[in-house]
């Protein structure tokens, strides 16, 4: 199974993080979506799209991406971290349904967060993602990676 995730990862690299471990359980390649790279993704057999909340929705590079890039009809799924509230999916969802994929599941965990205010206090989600959020999200994408 060949496997892409398009990210964005900009504040702490929490979901850079989830991310790396992801990619050490196989065929798994990582795409920064504003990086321009791998744009033919045809060849792979699952899409991941994975992002940070900012604003509570995915980064705008991944959306962008996903409407340029992703071919029709392919097997998708989410991964994302949250200072405090997990983003709104609805935009990401969208995209992928006119694109006539199939949803596998979606994976969210918190993660570090000294964004604004947040910052003063020393952060939000100190030590997040943890062992077990990592753990989580590689039991996600293997159960996903199954079907
Ligand atoms: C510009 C900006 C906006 C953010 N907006 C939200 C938000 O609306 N809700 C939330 O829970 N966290 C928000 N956060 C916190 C991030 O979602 C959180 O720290 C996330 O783990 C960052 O992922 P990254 O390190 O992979 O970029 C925001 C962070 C930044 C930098």
């Amino acid at each position: 199974m060949k496997t892409a995730i398009i990210y964005h990862s900009e504040h702490h690299g929490n979901t850079k993080k989830i991310l790396d471990a992801i990619v050490r359980q196989g065929d798994v390649t990582l795409i920064e979506a504003s990086s321009n790279q791998h744009t033919d993704l045809s060849e792979y057999d699952l899409i991941g799209f994975a992002s940070g909340n900012y604003y509570s929705k995915f980064h705008d590079s991944v959306l962008q991406y996903a409407e340029k890039n992703l071919p029709s009809g392919k097997k998708v799924f989410l991964i994302y971290t949250y200072g405090a509230k997990e983003p709104r999916l609805d935009t990401i969802k969208q995209i992928t349904d006119l694109k006539g994929a199939q949803m596998m599941g979606t994976y969210g965990c918190l993660g570090f967060d000294t964004f604004g205010p947040f910052k003063l206090v020393g952060g939000i989600a100190k030590g997040r993602p943890n062992e077990e959020d990592i753990a989580g999200a590689i039991k996600f994408f293997m159960d996903i990676s199954k079907i």
